[in-house]
């Protein structure tokens, strides 16, 4: 079939302007800067003013952030609640343990009330987390902004994108890279497990009954495994005991997630793991000799998380409330 000249043209015209389109609907950073100009400075002074009485919540919020983008995209589709026909992501099973959801609903209200139905809840999020840890002292990383909240949000999406506590190096490698992130970023984004608890019942198993046989986890320091289950996790079934994953310092940012993996303290299969691939191994060693030079590497990681999927231009919306679809 021959086409007219014209109707080439017409393809052409057609082409740029989705190549325009597509250049332009990116994440920028002070995307707000006119259609908002404060809310940036808005979240920052809510967070400054509110993590400094709650330090534990940048743990959550961190956790959130990662829990968004990793499923959809970070498109704040964990922040929607269920209905009566649709049972959505935060009630999936991982959630049960997610925290900072009203933290970010406030936050949303204030920015709401300067700027209506302007700023995403994604980018309230991905501020929010970022402000959290650099409050406590933790890294610092750009936020590009421009994201849009999705519309879309189902338990059954966790399961199939969401790393587990229980996977292995070569999983976590596989559901790293389905969303464009390598074994830097793996080892790397770990690390945010330098912060924050973890129930007894995530670890259970590791402790009491490794192989159904009434047995603990190999992988797991004999010794760290004795004092956890003497002082913390008293049995397997304990549903509400939290512990530190870096104990004694669960709200201070630094290398401890690392040096208790080297030890064989890491709490989570999915962190032990991270020993039993040479190149996952050497990114730790490498860590463990400078701690700033660990802030620079997770920053970066944590820029690259914070673009996945993400929804852009006149994709998605803005949702009025974090917790609901327009
Ligand atoms: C590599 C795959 C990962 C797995 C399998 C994993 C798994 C988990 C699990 C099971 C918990 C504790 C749940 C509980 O029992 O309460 C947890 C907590 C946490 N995770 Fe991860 N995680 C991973 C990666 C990440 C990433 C990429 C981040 C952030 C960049 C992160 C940040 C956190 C934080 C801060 C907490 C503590 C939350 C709190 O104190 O409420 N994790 N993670
Ligand atoms: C969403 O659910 C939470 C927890 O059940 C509730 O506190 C919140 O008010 C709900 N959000 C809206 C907008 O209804
Ligand atoms: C998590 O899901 C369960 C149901 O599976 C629900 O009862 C609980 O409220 C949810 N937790 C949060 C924090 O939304
Ligand atoms: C990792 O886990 C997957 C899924 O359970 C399994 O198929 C694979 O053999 C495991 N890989 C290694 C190296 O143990
Ligand atoms: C340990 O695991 C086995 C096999 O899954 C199970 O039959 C047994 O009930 C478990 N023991 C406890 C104490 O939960």
């Amino acid at each position: 079939m021959k086409m007219g000249s014209q109707n080439y043209f017409k393809v052409l015209i057609i082409c740029l302007i989705a190549i325009i389109g597509s250049t332009h609907a990116q994440l920028q950073l002070g995307f707000y800067a006119k259609s908002c100009p404060k809310a940036e400075k808005i979240i920052l002074k809510y967070v400054h003013k509110h993590i400094p009485h709650v330090p534990s919540l940048a743990a959550a919020l961190i956790r959130l952030h990662f829990h968004d983008c990793f499923v959809r995209g970070c498109d704040a589709s964990v922040l929607v609640n269920s209905t009566q026909s649709n049972t959505a992501e935060r009630d999936s099973f991982p959630n049960l343990t997610l925290r900072g959801f009203e933290f970010i609903d406030t936050v949303k209200s204030i920015v709401e009330a300067e700027c209506p139905g302007v700023v995403s809840c994604a980018d309230i999020l991905a501020l929010t987390a970022r402000d959290s840890v650099h409050s406590i002292g933790g890294p610092f990383w750009k936020v590009p902004t421009g994201r849009r909240d999705g519309t879309i949000s189902k338990t059954a999406d966790v399961l199939l994108g969401l790393p587990a506590p229980f996977h292995n190096v070569s999983t976590l490698l596989t559901l790293f890279g389905n969303v464009g992130l390598d074994a830097k970023d793996l080892v790397l984004l770990s690390g945010a497990h330098t912060i924050g608890v973890s129930h007894c019942s995530t670890i259970s198993t590791r402790l009491y009954n490794f192989t159904g046989k009434g047995d603990q986890d190999p992988d797991l320091d004999s010794k760290y495994a004795k004092n956890l289950k003497t002082r913390k996790c008293k049995d397997i079934n304990d549903q509400t005991t939290l512990i530190e994953m870096d104990p004694g310092s669960r709200n201070t940012f630094d290398l401890g997630y690392y040096k208790q993996v080297v030890k064989n303290r890491g709490l989570f299969q999915s962190d032990a793991t991270l020993l039993k691939s040479s190149t996952t191994k050497s990114i730790i060693d490498q860590q463990l000799k400078s701690n700033k030079k660990f802030f620079i590497e997770f920053a970066k990681s944590m820029e690259k998380m914070g673009r996945i999927n993400v929804k852009v231009g006149t994709d998605g919306e803005i949702r009025k409330h974090c917790s609901l679809v327009n």
